[in-house]
């Protein structure tokens, strides 16, 4: 390899000048110290660059623009809120708690306040009320700013069963009450047994008086069903009941819209919680990728799944997203209203595929009928 010594000028008897040599290495070494700082100080002025660059671009996707000059619509808001048959308010949009383990829902519970939301969607069979519970005693928001969804698990439908049932849960959560109580499916089970109950999965009646009761009593503020089709919701409603089901929570997502339900449930006052609207672990990258999901973000300078989000609350649905990201949930409160000819052509596409369920226990049941079917039993 050559070195700077063999091309230095020779002097008598060819034996390099070494003074000539150390002034010619001192000036080598000074060029290339002043090209390193000219290169470092180029880089740390283009990592500024696209840091700030960066930064405003993930607040021109949260807040969809607002404040951009001339680049996308206006987008207005969505109602925060709807009211309910007690004349109580439920926030549109709540923090979904299925399937956040143990360890992480407790910092996904504290993101999300910190973030705005007040509505928490659990369940006793999620097994992570106590945590949850904790996160919410340590955000330090006061209890009554707070919407507290839990659920009644399919082997507690016996009316002797269900306040123990809920006790547990008022327990674990740390509360005195919870804003909404579900029926988490229309499928009873003999308590320890994991046997269907027929009777009480035909007629869920008696566990409603039951429910009834426990309003009364003030450990519950609404109850609701989750997971009921119309032909069995007419059934329950089809007793003289003292309380309307307040909700009915049900897989609604792009693969899933369900359009006759929502339309039932709208003309017959029932509001619909919008379960995996995502399309829930499985499908939701397939949902973000969606044509029309991606066409609308870019239009809107949204993300894909705000544009999804806030197209179940425009569809007049509660929606709960769930995540234990703390940047995906404070981007999933974010919901706008999508200009109408967007919200339709969403609409339309969700409708254009046969429906998809990403959830149905029915064989992991061993029911020997879907739970689904309008048919059963009636
Ligand atoms: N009543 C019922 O029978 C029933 C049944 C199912 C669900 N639910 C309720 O509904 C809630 C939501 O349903 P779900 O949990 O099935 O599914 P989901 O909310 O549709 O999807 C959750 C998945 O989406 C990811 N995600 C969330 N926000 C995202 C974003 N902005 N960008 C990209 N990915 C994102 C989450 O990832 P990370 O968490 O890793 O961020 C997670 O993998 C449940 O938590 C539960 O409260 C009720
Ligand atoms: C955009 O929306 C904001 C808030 O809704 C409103 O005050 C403003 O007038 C709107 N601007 C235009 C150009 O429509
Ligand atoms: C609900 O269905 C069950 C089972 O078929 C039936 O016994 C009950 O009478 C029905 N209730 C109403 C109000 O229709
Ligand atoms: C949506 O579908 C309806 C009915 O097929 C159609 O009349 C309407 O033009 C469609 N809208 C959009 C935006 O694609």
């Amino acid at each position: 390899m050559p070195s700077v010594y063999q091309l230095l000028p020779t002097t008598d008897g060819g034996k390099p000048d070494e003074q000539l040599t150390r002034k010619i290495k001192r000036e080598k070494i000074k060029k290339i110290l002043f090209h390193v700082l000219a290169v470092s100080a180029i880089m740390v002025i283009a990592a500024q660059g696209l840091r700030a660059f960066i930064r405003s671009s993930e607040r021109f996707l949260q807040y969809g623009g607002k404040g951009c000059h001339g680049m996308q619509r206006n987008l207005s808001s969505l109602p925060s809120h709807y009211s309910l048959p007690s004349g109580d308010k439920i926030p549109s949009v709540a923090l979904g708690c299925w399937k956040s383990s143990p360890g992480e829902v407790g910092q996904a519970v504290k993101a999300a306040l910190n973030a705005g939301y007040r509505h928490i969607d659990d369940a006793w069979i999620y097994g992570n009320e106590k945590e949850v519970g904790k996160a919410i005693k340590d955000s330090g928001v006061p209890r009554d700013q707070l919407f507290i969804t839990s659920k009644l698990w399919n082997s507690f439908h016996a009316p002797e069963d269900i306040e123990p049932a809920l006790d547990e849960s008022l327990k674990a959560l740390d509360t005195e009450y919870v804003d909404m109580y579900l029926i988490h499916w229309p499928i009873a089970w003999k308590k320890d047994e994991n046997v269907l109950d027929k009777e009480l999965t035909a007629n869920p009646y008696p566990t409603w008086q039951k429910l009834e009761e426990l309003v009364d009593k003030g450990k519950i503020r609404n109850i609701g069903i989750s997971n009921f089709n119309i032909a069995r919701v007419k059934n329950l409603t089809g007793n003289a009941l003292k309380y309307q089901p307040a909700v009915n929570q049900v897989e609604l997502n792009f693969f899933n819209p369900q359009p006759e339900l929502l339309k039932w449930s709208k003309d017959n006052g029932i509001l619909l919680e919008a379960y995996s609207p995502l399309g829930s672990n499985d499908n939701v990258k397939k949902a973000l990728s969606v044509p029309e999901v991606q066409e609308i973000a870019t239009e809107l300078g949204i993300t894909p799944a705000q544009v999804v989000i806030s197209w179940h609350v425009q569809r007049g649905t509660i929606v709960l997203p769930k995540s234990v990201t703390p940047s995906r949930i404070e981007e999933n409160l974010h919901v706008f209203k999508l200009p109408d000819d967007l919200f339709e052509k969403l609409e339309n596409a969700s409708v254009s595929h046969p429906p998809q369920r990403t959830l149905n226990p029915s064989k992991s049941w061993n029911l020997g009928f879907d739970v689904f079917d309008e048919k059963w039993p009636f």
